[in-house]
């Protein structure tokens, strides 16, 4: 059974003795960052602790036990999504798997005239390397028309995708609106015409059951801190055959083979083709204790039980007159809201007086706003820890904030 309290005891960021400004903690900043379980901190400190030494370059058995460990991880997380270990490349996070993609492969095949497809719901680090990518080779960037909610629909890819289409990048789940896409009938209508689908799953995968295979999407792209693992570890699953033709992003110790005085450099395969430099270990010591407990709860749980708080959280906020609630039916865990004559950041601040943290202004999607016709938004993002409790305290500020900047600001 999912029980939640059981579960907030695992985390010490949900202990009592976290208080914000007087009041007990309230994090409703998940879709920025997560807190992280007892068990990734003692992973990660493990690492430090005990078994500090650099992989894939030491003669010694400490070596060798990293060396084992970032192997056993690469296999968690390849099992984790349904991918192949050697199509699981370690990166910082999400940006950094775009931006490899954007430069090992954009840059690399894409010419004048070429296309590539976005949507104007994207988050910044899958709207700017592809902006390089068009400087660079002089591709087009074209926006697939969102439907009026805000929401991408496979109609419109349809539209909007033609011959000269070579990359189609979308989230899966977007950060602001959390609508979801059909990955998988946008996949097959992109392979139709020849194009590749960069999936953007910052914001669902850790929240839901991503299996690549079935998606059959071309590149997968998401991060270790967004799903209760540590800050600076990230993956992009690449198809085995498309990681081999793309350049590494950058090149240095450890992704090459051999190289010479003339130049001549042998890379090694995917995925080390693309892990110059020492990574981030202690990070991946800590994402692999991540997926085993989002594991041992199981993300058809996780999903479930974060669409029933979204829903009670809804039913709830639905009910406050002078709220604007920007997405109401979207899948994701997240709830874009604006007090009606409220500028977004008073109410952030306001909520922050009474202990609940939440994100606000254009949350890294500026051209979303643009789309929303407003210049900043208050984003309530949940994860699986939060409860109706939460939810309820969030309803009474949000009331009680709503009438108090109303009456400061008239
Ligand atoms: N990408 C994170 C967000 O949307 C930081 O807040």
């Amino acid at each position: 059974m999912f029980d939640v309290y059981k579960i907030r005891k695992d985390f010490p960021m949900l202990s009592d003795d976290k208080i914000e400004q007087g009041h007990k903690l309230v994090y409703f900043d998940n879709a920025a960052t997560t807190f992280k379980p007892y068990s990734v901190i003692k992973a990660s400190d493990e690492y430090y602790l005990n078994e500090t030494a650099n992989a894939h370059r030491g003669d010694y058995d400490l070596a060798y036990k990293v060396d084992t460990k970032v192997d056993v991880v690469r296999d968690k997380v390849a099992k984790f999504i349904n991918a192949k270990k050697e199509e699981i490349v370690f990166t910082s996070g999400t940006s950094m798997s775009i931006n490899l993609i954007a430069f090992g492969y954009g840059i690399k095949y894409l010419k004048e005239d070429d296309e590539i497809l976005l949507t104007e719901a994207e988050h910044a680090s899958n709207v700017l390397p592809w902006f390089k990518v068009k400087e660079v080779t002089g591709a087009k960037i074209n926006y697939i028309p969102l439907d009026k909610d805000g929401r991408l629909t496979v109609e419109n890819i349809k539209k909007a995708i033609t011959k000269k289409t070579k990359i189609v990048a979308i989230a899966q789940i977007t950060n602001v609106l959390a609508f979801k896409a059909d990955i998988k009938e946008i996949a097959k209508v992109c392979h139709e015409y020849g194009a590749l689908l960069m999936v953007d799953g910052a914001q669902s995968v850790p929240h839901m059951k991503v299996d690549v295979k079935d998606l059959d999407c071309d590149f997968l792209s998401f991060s270790g801190h967004k799903l209760c693992g540590p800050t600076g570890i990230g993956i992009l699953y690449g198809k085995y055959d498309l990681l081999k033709k793309t350049d590494p992003f950058m090149s240095g110790g450890g992704n090459n083979a051999r190289f010479d005085m003339c130049g001549n450099v042998a890379f090694l395969q995917p995925p080390e083709k693309f892990e110059a430099g020492t990574q981030n270990l202690a990070g991946i010591y800590g994402l692999g204790a991540a997926i085993d407990y989002l594991n041992n709860l199981g993300m058809d749980n996780i999903e479930n039980y974060e669409k029933e708080l979204r829903k009670y959280a809804i039913s709830k906020l639905k009910t406050l007159q002078n709220l604007i609630i920007y997405n109401e039916n979207a899948e994701g865990s997240i709830i874009t809201i604006n007090v009606k004559d409220v500028f977004a950041q008073d109410e952030a601040s306001f909520l922050n007086s009474k202990g609940i943290c939440v994100r606000s202004g254009e949350h890294c999607a500026k051209i979303l706003h643009e789309f929303l016709k407003t210049v900043a938004t208050v984003r309530i993002s949940f994860y699986f820890y939060n409860t109706k409790e939460e939810v309820d305290y969030l309803y009474e500020t949000l009331k009680e904030g709503g009438n108090f900047l109303d009456a400061y600001f008239n």
